[in-house]
Parts: structure tokens; C-alpha cells; sequence
């Protein structure tokens, strides 16, 4: 039987999930070259734009319905395994629409391993479409109409990755508007590799339920304040912005102090093995860095529980499996 801390995230990109065993195995099938970010088992970037790259380049290498299936299946059983209940992963079409396949075929494919995993491990899944900023507004756009047809029955949400300092978010409020009409969930990264105006700005022209990351809100208390006052919930990724360089140590990352303001947050491990991390990985780091015990740490899964992107009766289900 499974012991330990129930857990949940909300912030997983499903192509950073990818593990270099699994690219070079992809490599291999398709006859490419892994070398320039793969080397002794490792992503190599050093810095946000080269860890693009490599998430690029990983991501090139699912090209079938198959390569999805297996890729959401290993991870979610991957994740379960350490006692997850429920995970939300971002997937990008345009990231599948490059390596030729069609988003229906994407979702599809996708799908098939969440259903895999659910009935080995009983995890569930939704998914959030995201499009990716530096692609620019149209491809942003194009990605928020393409969720709002509400392809498949899994896909909940909408939100936007990518390149945090490429254009003002107010030029992306249209695809917003598009995904909120259509009842989605709404999600957009901020707050990572800009400061807190790029926060401020996500809450006036995004109006989102959540924020990606939202750390560098920390810069100023009055936003901090309105975070918590506004009921905004962040999906906090510690691992990854210590990867990332935007805090040089847990002592100096901000989760805690959110949280003791006020602001509802949660754990999460954005790209995984790029960062070193899983799920696990973050609530045992969160649980070192600040003394958490297992009741707290279950708040933060509550928390993510309450903001996930699901059905009344779906999260009923998930949060009776936290008593
Ligand atoms: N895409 C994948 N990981 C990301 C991150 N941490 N920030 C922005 N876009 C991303
Ligand atoms: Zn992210």
C-alpha cells in the first residue's frame, strides 16, 4: 500500500515531462541527433532560452499518437507512484502541429494515456492548452479558438507559456477573452522571468483564476495583498526557478512568505527532469526548506484541489481522498 502525503499538481508541461531516456529512445525510433541539449543522460541548457531549445527539441521528437500515449502514460504512473491523486498537464499544439501531427490526433493521443494511467493507478488527469507567447498573438489566438471548440472532454483550461518577456500581456487579452467564453479555465505564466508588474498586468488584462509561477509578485506587498484578497492561485514551481536562477536557494524563495500572507498556493515541478525534480521532489523540498508536516503539506494539495480545473463531482471525489 501506498504511504505518504497525498499530493497534486497543477503545472506540468507534458513535452518538458519527457525524460532523456525516453528523447534518446525517440531519437533513436525516428534517426536524430539529441547531442546539442542531451549528453550523459542530462538536458544541457544554462540559461531560460537554451532550456527552450531543449524543450524544443525533445518536443520534435513525439511525432504519432502513440509517442503522446506513452509519454502521458509513463509520466503519470511516474507521479502516482509517489502518491499524486491528480495532475494537470499543459499541452501545446503548436508544439505537435511542428512535429506533424494534427491537435486532434495530439488530444487523442494524449487522452489514451491518461485513461491507461487512470485504470493502473486510478490518477486523474485534465488538460490545459496553452498557447506559447514568443509565437506571437495570431498563434496565440489560433491556440485559444482551437480550445474553446473543446476538442476533447479532458481539455478544461487555457493558459500561455513561453517567453515571458516577449511582447505586453495585454496584446494576448483577446485569446483570454475567446477561452473564458467557452468556460475554461483560465491560467497564464507570470511572474518567473518578469517582475512584479508582469503579475499586475496578468490580473488586469487576464482576469486569470490562476497564475503560473506569480513568485516575483514577492516584489511588491501591495500586490501580494491583492493576490490574497483577489482568491489567485499560484502554481508555484520551487525546483524550477532554483534551476533557473531566479532565486538562488530555497532560503530566499518566496513560497513561504506567500503563503503566510495569504496568497493561496500550490507545488509543482514545471518540466521535470530538467529541473531535476518530480512532484515528490517538491513537497520533500518544501517540507526541508520550512518544516512543513504531513497536514500541511495536504493543505497545499487541498489547495490545488480546489483550484483545479474540473467537474463539482470530480473534485468532490478527489478531495474525499484526502481525509
Ligand atoms: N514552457 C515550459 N516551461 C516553461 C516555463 N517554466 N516558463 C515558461 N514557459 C515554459
Ligand atoms: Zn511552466
Amino acid at each position: 500500500m501506498k504511504t505518504g502525503v497525498k499530493k497534486a499538481e497543477l503545472h506540468c508541461h507534458i513535452e518538458g515531462a519527457a525524460s532523456p531516456e525516453l528523447v534518446k529512445a525517440q531519437a533513436a525510433k525516428y534517426g536524430a541527433d539529441v547531442s546539442t541539449f542531451i549528453t550523459d543522460d542530462q538536458y544541457v541548457w544554462s540559461d531560460f532560452t537554451e532550456f527552450l531549445a531543449a524543450y524544443d527539441g525533445a518536443a520534435a521528437l513525439f511525432r504519432s499518437e502513440d509517442d503522446y500515449a506513452s509519454l502521458a502514460q509513463s509520466y503519470l504512473e511516474g507521479i502516482a507512484a509517489e502518491n499524486a491523486v491528480y495532475a494537470e498537464i499543459f499541452v501545446s499544439p503548436d508544439h505537435a502541429v511542428a512535429a506533424g501531427l494534427t491537435p486532434e490526433a495530439y488530444f487523442d493521443g494524449l487522452a489514451s494515456g491518461i485513461d491507461a494511467a487512470r485504470t493502473s493507478t486510478g490518477i486523474e488527469c485534465r488538460m490545459t492548452v496553452v498557447g506559447i507567447r514568443h509565437l506571437g498573438v495570431e498563434k496565440v489566438e489560433a491556440a485559444a479558438r482551437l480550445a474553446a471548440g473543446r476538442p476533447h472532454p479532458l481539455i478544461t483550461g487555457f493558459g500561455m507559456a513561453g517567453e515571458e518577456r516577449f511582447g505586453r500581456v495585454a496584446d494576448f487579452a483577446r485569446a483570454f477573452d475567446i477561452a473564458r467564453d467557452a468556460g475554461l479555465g483560465i491560467t497564464v505564466h507570470a511572474g518567473e522571468l518578469d517582475g512584479a508588474d508582469s503579475v499586475r498586468d496578468a490580473l488586469d488584462h487576464v482576469r486569470p483564476a490562476r497564475i503560473g509561477h506569480g513568485v516575483r509578485a514577492m516584489e511588491d506587498p501591495d500586490l501580494v495583498q491583492r493576490l490574497a484578497d483577489e482568491d489567485v492561485v499560484l502554481e508555484v514551481c520551487p525546483g524550477s526557478n532554483l534551476e533557473l536562477g531566479i532565486f538562488p536557494d530555497m532560503a530566499t524563495h518566496p513560497f513561504d512568505r506567500l503563503h503566510r500572507a495569504g496568497v493561496k498556493v500550490t507545488l509543482n515541478s514545471d518540466d521535470p527532469p530538467h529541473f531535476h525534480s518530480s512532484i515528490g521532489h517538491e513537497y520533500r523540498l518544501a517540507a526541508e526548506a520550512w518544516g512543513y508536516d504531513a497536514v500541511k503539506l495536504t493543505g497545499f494539495t487541498r489547495t490545488a484541489i480546489e483550484a483545479a480545473f474540473v467537474d463539482e463531482p470530480t473534485r468532490a471525489i478527489l478531495l474525499g481522498q484526502l481525509d
